[in-house]
């Protein structure tokens, strides 16, 4: 998607998208006032974001496996640890949503789908203390800095699959009885976005939360956000543009906001 039509979009999100006056039903309310609105700073968020800066001033470069739809700064091979760091991370704003989000949920287990160097798998190992993430990266070297990074500051509930994703998350689904909360952060591409949307269903209960990345990324990726919506075991979605957040509940009706964030 070019620039113009991104911003195009985001425009028409921002004008269309609700502010909480406009959200009634009281899960939803709920949700939005106090965790995904909830601005005031919290302790956890002290120790990702210095590994982001560590990240940020690292000029090591590693040889990149590019194994999905790569982020549109990335056309080289060999990255510097410092432009992953800047190009292709969520930012603080949303790696804090997704740690509130986890934390509001408590989930025994995290699925992360997309580790790179580990940030966001950090903010989610803050938001379980005494659960476990599971986060999925293909390449090597990547998930070697992000395991690096686990060990520099004793994070231990952490465990990296470092291999494919459709290799990975078959075994991982294998191995937990059911599916608590899952982000999707990596080949933001509709055909693999929705067979991993799929895969974890199969093990989804009525209390599960999928996060998605990047929904409006490109246009396979609002075709597969639109798939997702229409799913019948989906009832409420919320649409952050960059970010989309999926219920199952059954006791609530099938919606989708647009929430301003
Ligand atoms: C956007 S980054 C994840 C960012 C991270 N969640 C954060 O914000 O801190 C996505 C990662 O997924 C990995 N990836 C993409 N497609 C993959 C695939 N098919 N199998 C395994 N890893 C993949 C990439 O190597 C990349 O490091």
């Amino acid at each position: 998607m070019n620039r113009l039509k991104a911003a195009l979009q985001y425009f028409q999100y921002y004008i269309k998208s609700n502010t909480k006056h406009a959200i009634h039903p009281p899960f939803a309310y709920t949700l939005l006032t106090e965790v995904i609105l909830d601005r005031k700073f919290k302790q956890a968020y002290t120790l990702p974001e210095i590994i982001r800066k560590e990240m940020l001033k690292n000029k090591l470069s590693i040889e990149i496996e590019d194994l999905g739809a790569g982020s549109i700064n990335n056309f080289k091979k060999n990255r510097n640890i410092k432009n992953i760091a800047k190009y292709s991370l969520k930012s603080p704003k949303y790696a804090q949503l997704i740690y509130r989000l986890a934390k509001h949920f408590q989930p025994n287990n995290i699925i992360e789908i997309g580790t790179s160097l580990g940030i966001t798998s950090v903010y989610l190992a803050q938001a379980i203390p005494n659960g476990k993430v599971i986060t999925i990266e293909g390449c090597r070297k990547t998930a070697a800095i992000a395991q690096q990074n686990f060990n520099n500051h004793h994070i231990a509930n952490i465990e990296i699959a470092n291999k494919n994703f459709d290799e990975a998350l078959p075994l991982i689904l294998n191995n937990l009885n059911k599916v608590e909360f899952v982000f999707f952060d990596g080949n933001h591409r509709k055909e693999p976005t929705l067979n991993y949307f799929n895969l974890c269903l199969q093990n989804a209960s009525n209390d599960s939360v999928f996060v998605f990345d990047d929904i409006h990324w490109s246009e396979e990726m609002d075709e597969a956000w639109k798939c997702i919506q229409q799913n019948e075991s989906v009832t409420l979605t919320l649409d952050l543009h960059f970010l989309g957040i999926v219920f199952f509940k059954k006791e609530l009706s099938k919606q989708n906001f647009l929430i301003r964030f």
